[in-house]
């Protein structure tokens, strides 16, 4: 038998690249790959790249010229080494990439890595292999052949894309240029993927997709169902403890969204609702579709339907012409809304983007100090959120061994890590913890009710799993 081939991948951007990540392991899979965490050992290393600001797009040139030195010392020892650059990068600069990095020998598009061995079979005969095609439809498996690989559980919580893509076009984006045109997945392959999933250990699925609540698939009824009846029918799945879905749009909540959160238990009352900025005329430039108050209406109807709901949002500063008093707005309704957490962003030019040739731009300068008054804002009303905890008596799904010994780590329903003293064998539960500290964003508590400490020896070590937030 042929010894395994070794398989490094590295992935920036958002979850959906995390969800594209393991989805090439598994295509891989099938060709005798194994994952491997060191570049240097692999036989194949691919880039799943993000393009959403220059920083992190930069970070692919920089990344291949390190690759470039140590696929000429693996040639040095006889053995080739392969480089591929997937992901948005790949979609929005492959020709590019192919011409300024001679390393690189396959450049594939977030639409077509599942044509990854074919694709390196035709760079081992051909020299080099670039595909960036659309359509998406091709993917999810609508066209034969070949079909993506079958996906496979990975710990406790998992991904599953529904919707892929954006026709909303903001004026600073390069998501609908990358992603394509919204698609949305039917609803019985969705179905399929979750089932799948609970039958290997998996107790929660976040529903992924870059406009996640503009889904509108193929129901098993020949009709089109919004995510909110998705929502109910996976709800229904025996094993699913926990569900959620990321990102959305505030144009795209509808009442079968509300009405979901108001029956269904298993949704979690933690929604992510970027608002990007709190000025009107900022929001009208960006091509938001929106206004504030329509935003502020969007939370009050989210509130009305659930009480204990919290949210999460990403803005941007500096936005070209973002005036202080235009700054001063987003503050203001930051202060309003109260979050639980949210992700600021200085404003990035993105080639392509009708906001890239818009000329009145934000000092560097101001754009700092701007993010800086935000962050500020944001982190206390996190702390303050994850300070109220504290006393409180709350439900916990544990996912893995926490790094300190005989400690088990899981999620909050918002996502704050909660850290108790228990047997492994509450991994997969969801359990009510009494929590009394919190230790810079974690939670520390106690199972309500517990009665017997776990001795060392009962403790199985289990490999780290780590969350990745949108286009962080
Ligand atoms: N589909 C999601 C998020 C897409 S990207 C949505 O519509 O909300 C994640 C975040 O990156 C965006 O919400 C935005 O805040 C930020 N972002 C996108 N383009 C950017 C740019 N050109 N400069 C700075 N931040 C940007
Ligand atoms: Fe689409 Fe979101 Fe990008 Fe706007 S910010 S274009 S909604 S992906
Ligand atoms: Fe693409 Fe996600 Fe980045 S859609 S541009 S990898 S944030």
């Amino acid at each position: 038998m042929k010894p395994p081939r070794k398989l490094h991948i590295k992935s920036y951007g958002c979850q959906m690249n995390v969800y594209d990540a393991q989805r090439m392991v598994d295509t891989l899979a099938g060709e005798g790959f194994v994952e491997t965490d060191s570049a240097e050992d692999a036989d194949l290393v691919i880039l799943n790249t993000c393009h959403i600001r220059e920083k992190a797009s930069e970070k692919v040139y920089s990344e291949l010229g390190r690759l470039r030195v140590a696929k000429d010392e693996a040639a040095r020892n006889g053995r080739e080494m392969r480089i591929a650059v997937a992901g948005c990068v790949a979609q929005a600069e492959g020709e590019e990439i192919i011409r300024r990095a001679p390393t690189v020998d396959v450049v594939v598009g977030p639409q077509s890595y599942h044509h990854l061995p074919q694709l390196l079979a035709r760079a081992k005969s051909h020299g080099r292999a670039l595909e960036t095609e659309f359509p998406v439809e091709d993917k999810f498996g609508f066209l034969p052949p070949p079909k993506p690989a079958a996906i496979r559980a990975r710990g406790i919580s998992s991904f599953v894309t529904v919707q892929e893509g954006c026709d909303k076009f903001c004026t600073f984006c390069v998501v609908p240029y990358t992603r394509g045109a919204e698609v949305s997945r039917p609803v019985a392959k969705i179905i399929d993927d979750v089932m799948r999933l609970a039958d290997n250990g998996v107790r929660e699925i976040t529903l992924i997709g870059q406009n996640v609540n503009a889904y509108h698939g193929e129901g098993p009824d020949g009709r089109t169902w919004p995510l909110g009846r998705l929502l109910t029918r996976l709800a229904e799945i025996p094993g699913i403890a926990r569900l959620r879905y990321s990102t959305s749009h505030p144009r795209d909540v509808d009442d079968s969204l509300l009405e979901a959160h108001r029956d269904l238990p298993e949704l979690m009352p933690f929604v992510h609702l970027p608002v990007q900025s709190g000025s009107d005329r900022i929001l009208a430039a960006m091509n938001r579709k929106h206004t504030a108050d329509d935003y502020r209406r969007v939370i009050d109807r989210f509130r009305a339907s659930r009480q204990d709901i919290a949210f999460s949002s990403d803005f941007i500063v500096g936005f070209p012409g973002e005036t202080e008093g235009e700054f001063a707005a987003t503050l203001a309704l930051v202060t309003q809304i109260g979050y639980a957490g949210a992700y600021s962003f200085k404003y990035s030019p993105r080639p392509g983007t009708p906001a890239a040739d818009m000329r009145e731009t934000v000092s560097a300068a101001e754009m700092d100090e701007r993010l800086g008054r935000l962050q500020e804002l944001i982190d206390s009303q996190q702390s303050a959120f994850n300070k109220a905890m504290i006393g409180k008596t709350v439900d916990v799904l544990f996912e893995r061994a926490a790094r300190n010994p005989g400690q088990i780590v899981g999620r909050t329903a918002y996502l704050q890590p909660a850290h108790v003293m228990a047997s492994p064998d509450i991994i997969g539960k969801v359990l009510p913890v009494a929590i009394d500290s919190l230790e810079r964003y974690s939670l520390l508590g106690e199972l309500a009710g517990a009665s017997a400490r776990p001795t060392l020896s009962t403790l199985s070590p289990m490999t780290d799993s780590s969350q990745v937030n949108a286009g962080a």
